[in-house]
Order: structure tokens, then sequence, then C-alpha cells
């Protein structure tokens, strides 16, 4: 594999078409909104410019990353010449479907069809294609240059020898694949998001403040961000999405997400990207700061 396009330029996307360029793949990064697309390239641009500064990397490599990245905001042009598409697009069901229908269209047969999706299932989604045994989950978790993980996702059909390319890709990016079948929220989200809700009702129901209840899991359980901190990073509407996904999925009254997390989400109190979620992110600085709504 040697063309890689990444479709969506926002957190996700931006980090996984860095890791592939930074890896000497020629990475088309594709979005509708040429602004998205210049926002993208100064992160991505920031953050090499740190790995440099940390002696991670040299400039260089720096330029070498660069110079592999091909924004544009037509998958038209880039598609045909592909051998792997990764789509990062917005966590929604129907344009999710509309995106592969596209690019099934577009694509050459041998190109693989991934998705980075959280948690929408990888067998709905292949099935709107007419290559579904080249359809698979590639969920890199965030920030995506420095976490190790990638969760690959096999879905109802998808075949043995795509898996395989997939894990080897993975290892190539510097990063450990797990392997895991198609349910809801996969195993990252079952797990993870059922201890960000049960956080949510720790502190609706008062048993502690925002910040006890991230010190406890901080210090007591070695977390590097407590669940309330890293629901923020998460965006709170993402975390809402993936406990619909499980508790329609599982039919299981367990995974209801808490109405503290419903009323925030309507607020449009979602975390960091809004800046304001249970922390306050106003003004800028590293520090942690409670959000007026749960300071004492
Ligand atoms: N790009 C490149 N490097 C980055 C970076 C980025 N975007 N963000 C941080 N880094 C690097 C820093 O340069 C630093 O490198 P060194 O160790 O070489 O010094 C290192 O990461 C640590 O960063 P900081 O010192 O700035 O901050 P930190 O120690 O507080 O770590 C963190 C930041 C890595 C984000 C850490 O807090 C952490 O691991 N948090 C939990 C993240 C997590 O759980 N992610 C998964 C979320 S779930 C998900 O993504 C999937 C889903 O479906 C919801």
């Amino acid at each position: 594999m040697k063309n890689i396009t990444v479709i969506g330029a926002g957190t996700m996307g931006n980090g996984i078409a860095h890791v592939f360029a930074m890896n000497g793949f020629h990475v088309n990064l594709v979005d509708m909104n040429p602004t998205s697309l210049e926002k993208a390239l100064a992160t991505i641009t920031k953050n090499l410019d740190r790995m440099v500064a940390k002696g991670g990397i040299d400039e260089a490599k720096k330029s070498e990353t660069l110079a592999n990245l091909h924004p544009t905001t037509s998958i038209e042009s880039c598609a045909p010449t592909s051998d792997l598409i990764v789509e990062a697009a917005t966590e929604n069901v129907e344009i999710k479907l509309s995106i592969f229908r596209q690019m099934d269209a577009l694509a050459p047969a041998h190109c693989i069809l991934a998705t980075n999706t959280s948690s929408i299932s990888i067998t709905k989604i292949a099935a709107v294609t007419n290559r579904p045994e080249q359809v698979i989950g590639m969920h890199f978790m965030n920030p995506v240059p420095v976490m190790k993980l990638v969760e690959v996702i096999r879905g109802y059909s998808t075949s043995n020898e795509v898996c395989s390319q997939i894990m080897e890709l993975s290892r190539n990016l510097g990063k450990v694949p797990v392997e895991v079948n198609d349910y809801p929220g996969f195993v990252a989200n079952r797990i993870l998001m059922p201890m960000i809700n049960e956080a949510i009702y720790t502190l609706f129901e008062g048993v502690g403040g925002v910040e006890e209840i991230d010190t406890v899991m901080k210090l007591g359980m070695a977390h590097p961000m407590g669940p309330l901190q890293l629901a923020d990073f998460i965006g709170l509407d993402v975390c809402l999405a993936i406990l619909h996904v499980l508790h329609d999925g599982f039919g299981n009254p367990k995974y209801a997400p808490c109405p503290l997390l419903v009323n925030m989400v309507m607020a449009k109190n979602l975390g960091v990207k809004s800046g304001k979620g249970f922390y306050d992110y106003s003004h800028g600085g590293k520090e942690l700061v409670v959000a007026p709504n749960f300071k004492k």
C-alpha cells in the first residue's frame, strides 16, 4: 500500500493523516470544507513542531511528513488511485453510509475501505458497498500520534486476508493493533463509556465533586486523565452518541445515559471543543478549572 486517502480533517482525521504521512505514505486528506483543511494542516504542523522540540524527530522528518500530505476538497480526484481509504467523518450513520457508497463507486477494485468509527456497526456500513469483505474498522485513539492502540474491527463479512493486511499495516505505523469482532461499542467503548457514564452518575447523585471523582481515578487507578476530564476531551456529544449505540444495540438499561450528560449536550456544553464541559477551557491554559455549574 502506498496511496492512502483519509476522509475528514477533524481531530481524528488529521491525527490519522499525520501518522500515515510520517511513516512515508502518500496521503490525500479530504474535507469538503477548505477551512477545516487549513486548520488540520496547522494542527499537524504544530504537533510536528512539538515532536521536533522534544527531540522525537528532526526538521528533515518534519519536512518529509508535510510533503507527503496532500489536502483536497475532491474525493473524486484521489479515490481512483487509492490503495486504502480511511473514513474519519462525523459520527453519524447516514453521513457514513453515504460516504461509503461514494467510495465504493470511485475506488479501484483492490482498495480497502476502512472506517474510524467509534461505535457504528462495520457490518451495516459494509452492507451498502459491493465489497463487504474489503470493509473493516480501524479505530485509532485520540491523540492519534501518541496513542499506541488501533482497534481493528472485523465486520461480519470482512475477509481474513483484509484483516491480516490491516493488522500488518497498523504495525508498520508503529501501532499495536488488536483484532475484535463487530458488536456494539466493540471492546474499547463497551468498557470505557459505562465507566464515564458511571462517573457522571456519581457526580449527578452528589457522591463526589468533579475534582474528587477525577482525583480518585487518576491517583487511585493510575489513569492519565480522570473520567470526567476524559469525557470533555472526547466530546460529550460523542460519549452520548456511543451510549445510545450501546443502549439500542443491547437493549440493556445499564447503558442508559445519565440525565446530566443528556442535559449538558442539549446545553451545548460539549467539553474541550465548546470551551466548557465538566471543566472550563475558556482561559486557554493547560490548568484544569472546574466549570461554574459544578463549583461548590
Ligand atoms: N500530537 C503529538 N504529540 C502529542 C500530542 C499530539 N496531538 N498530544 C500530546 N503529545 C505528546 C507530548 O508531546 C508529550 O510527549 P513526550 O512524552 O515525548 O514529552 C506526550 O504526548 C504527553 O503530552 P503532555 O506532556 O502535553 O501531556 P500529558 O502528559 O498530560 O499527556 C495525553 C497528554 C497523552 C493526552 C494523556 O493525558 C492521556 O493519555 N490521556 C488519555 C487519552 C485517552 O484515553 N485517549 C483515548 C480516548 S478514547 C478515543 O480516542 C476513542 C473513542 O472512540 C472515544
